[in-house]
């Protein structure tokens, strides 16, 4: 049974407050205009959160894995748009932490604190799944490397967002995934570095999602992350915590949507009554709490496994997965319950189902979740 900290419990209180009262009430406005949560990134700066994964050697808090996942589920809660971009900040943020040199630390993990955004670019139109199919190369040239190529679908990538990229390239395309690929650290103002479309999305839509181009994008050797040929693996080890990042913010969607259905269903008369006296409607709320609480006890298993330093790639998966699917069965009953009201825009539960939808895709979709879970089981027996 896992139980809450003192100073996990503050945390989460804190950050609780603040997205009830600061960061639901924008959520709406920030959907419909796709617009970037400036406000609330700045406060949740101001507040230390976007440094909390952080030493405080480089200004942040250091507070452990489960820590992080609090945060991302209080504010995916109420805003889903919010918790993500926070949520790739801070997978960004460990990658530098567990791989970059001293140098890259002091320049990078005080502008993260700051609240300058990082981001990680590994998919390209020929590699989403097959991340191991990526084409951007970056070639040697004296002590600098050239790199070229485009990047697609990259989250805190846009007009506001990036400030710092996690850049995966080819650096001896024989080998690919075993030891050909290298991660380089680039600022945005790289003159080789250029922002293309931002994409429409269906939810999360406070969030920039953009290509980044990459055209004689010259670096020097110190922008490297770890060793030459270790891309592949920065990568993944990267998305082993993205991925449960990702199912806390599964869980916060789920957990919202729980939340308006039971207030929705206690306050909708239908035959006389509540339409919470229906056993028909009881069964599926009994459903949705129980998918739910599975969920979060996944999320606080990867976490703990991380903050002890154990494999976590098979649990990241399979609460990634539980939680991304739970998310969407939740959401999917939850706008059930609010009958037709639920699929208008007055509701927030129809933002709430968009939202819940990218998280069965992102950072791995369901499916390469049980491609990864089911090789672990294999190779144990
Ligand atoms: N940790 C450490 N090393 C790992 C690893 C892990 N989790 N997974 C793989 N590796 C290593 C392997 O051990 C292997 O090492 P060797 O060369 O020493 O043998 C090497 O990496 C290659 O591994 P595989 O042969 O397993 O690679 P593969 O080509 O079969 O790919 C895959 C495996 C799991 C399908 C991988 O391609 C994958 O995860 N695909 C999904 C990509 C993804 O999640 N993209 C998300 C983009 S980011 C995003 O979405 C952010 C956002 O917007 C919010």
């Amino acid at each position: 049974m896992f139980e809450l900290n003192e100073a996990q419990k503050d945390i989460q209180d804190i950050v609780r407050q603040y997205a009830q009262e600061k960061v639901k009430p924008l959520a709406e406005t920030i959907d419909k205009e796709a617009r970037y949560p400036a406000e609330n990134i700045e406060g949740l700066t101001e507040m230390g959160v976007m440094g909390i994964n952080i030493p405080e050697l480089y200004g942040g808090s250091e507070m452990d894995e489960l820590t992080k996942c609090l945060v991302i589920i209080e504010l995916a809660k109420v805003c889903a748009s919010t918790a993500v971009i926070v949520d790739v900040h801070y997978l960004v943020s460990d990658i530098i932490l567990s791989m970059g040199t001293d140098a890259q630390k002091a320049k990078y993990l005080p502008m993260a604190v700051e609240g300058k955004l990082g981001a990680f670019c590994l998919t390209e139109p020929g590699a989403g799944s097959d991340a191991g199919g990526l084409k951007t190369k970056a070639v040697k040239d004296g002590d600098d490397y050239i790199i070229n190529g485009a990047k697609c679908f990259i989250s805190n990538c846009g007009p506001h967002e990036g400030n710092h990229f996690v850049v995966i390239a080819l650096t001896d395309p024989e080998k690919k995934t075993h030891g050909g690929m290298t991660a380089f650290l680039i600022d945005r103002d790289n003159p080789g570095l250029s922002i293309g479309k931002t994409e429409d999305k269906m939810g999360i839509r406070g969030s920039e999602v953009s290509e980044l181009i990459l055209t004689d994008c010259r670096v020097s050797s110190d922008a490297i992350l770890g060793k030459v040929g270790d891309g592949f693996k920065i990568a993944m080890i990267g998305l082993d915590g993205g991925r449960i990042g990702i199912a806390s913010q599964a869980v916060g969607i789920a957990s919202g949507a729980l939340e308006a259905a039971v207030k929705y269903a206690k306050e909708r008369e239908q035959f006389g009554k509540p339409i919470a006296a229906k056993q028909g409607l009881q069964w599926y709320l009994a459903d949705m709490a129980t998918r739910l609480e599975a969920a979060k006890l996944l999320v606080y298993e990867a976490a703990d496994l991380r903050e002890r330093g154990e494999d976590v790639t098979t649990v990241a998966a399979m609460a990634k997965l539980y939680a991304g699917e739970a998310a969407c069965y939740v959401t999917d009953l939850a706008l059930q319950i609010h009958g037709g009201y639920g699929y208008m825009k007055d509701y927030a539960i129809e933002r709430m189902y968009r939202d819940a939808r990218i998280t069965r895709i992102y950072e791995g979709t369901s499916e390469v979740q049980k491609m990864v879970i089911s090789r672990n089981v294999i190779n144990q027996y």
